[in-house]
């Protein structure tokens, strides 16, 4: 079966460090996956090898859209980014200067680029993508419960704000496939249990594809179909929310009893 991203024995060494072995998954169109596991299993490193900000000791990955078939192995992150995958940071990346609608024109600009003359000369295009992207980045604020903090500067936004701001920057490019790292880390429950609500309102209002990195397993589980389980640097398992909590090895290596 054809998969919207296939990823085949991945592998990243660090010196002597195996820090991803021989990883293998997919994701499909429009499914919300997760990836869990514990502290320094590799799954930022995962992370940056699929949106190319490292390059892969060996393995490949491969997105096959409906028309067009992509080798991203060798790619560098601009051209995955081109292509339709963004990402968010585990430590929160805005430009701490700029207002929050700034951060997202700004994250926007890849998307629109125009011709140099357009740009230049202001010629009718480059006005009508300005407008463009003015009220696309308007509805992602509004969707987002930014409006308000539209001309704030981004550093002073309160942390979880912040990290929503994140989220919007990264779906401004209008992305295909989209990688949270941590989203919730440093959120308070109600803040986390508001985004879960979100990132599930997203997924399905612009059918993109979701992969999370995530410790808080009320988010996961409440989000996830499925489950990918990487410990040291190693596929554990791999299901659904209710195989992965009562799987004995995942509850051994990560988990704990308890978990609802
Ligand atoms: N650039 C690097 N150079 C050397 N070692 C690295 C580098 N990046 C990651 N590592 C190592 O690779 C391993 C996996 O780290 P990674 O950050 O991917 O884990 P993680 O699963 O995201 O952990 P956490 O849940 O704490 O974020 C760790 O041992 C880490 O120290
Ligand atoms: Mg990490």
């Amino acid at each position: 079966m054809k998969h919207l991203l296939q990823v085949d024995h991945v592998v990243r060494n660090f010196g002597g460090l195996v820090a991803v072995k021989d990883v293998s998954l997919y994701l499909d169109q429009q499914e919300l996956v997760a990836l869990i596991g514990p502290n320094g299993a590799g799954k930022t490193t995962l992370f940056n090898l699929l949106t190319g900000m490292i390059p892969v000791t060996s393995g490949s990955i491969k997105l096959q859209t409906e028309t067009k078939n992509y080798d991203l192995t060798h790619k560098n992150a601009t051209q995955i980014a081109n292509l339709g995958l963004s990402r968010t940071f585990q430590n929160i990346r805005l430009f701490k200067n700029l207002t929050v609608i700034d951060n997202v024109l700004t994250a926007m600009t890849s998307r629109y680029q125009e011709g140099f003359l357009t740009t230049v000369l202001r010629l009718p295009d480059f006005y009508l993508t300005e407008r463009k992207m003015k009220e696309s980045a308007e509805r992602l604020l509004d969707i987002f419960e930014l409006t308000d903090h539209k001309t704030t500067l981004a550093k002073n936004l309160p942390y979880g704000t912040q990290r929503r701001l994140e989220i919007v920057r990264a779906l401004a490019t209008e992305p295909k496939i989209l990688f949270l790292d941590e989203p919730a880390a440093g959120m308070n429950p109600e803040e986390t249990a508001d985004l879960t609500d979100l990132i599930k309102y997203i997924q399905k209002e612009f059918g993109i594809t979701v992969l999370l990195i995530e410790h808080d397993m009320s988010l996961v589980m409440k989000l996830a179909t499925r489950i990918y389980v990487l410990d040291q640097g190693q596929l554990l398992a791999t299901g659904k929310p209710d195989e992965i909590k009562s799987n004995p090895k995942v509850i051994e290596a990560y988990l704990g009893e308890g978990v609802n």
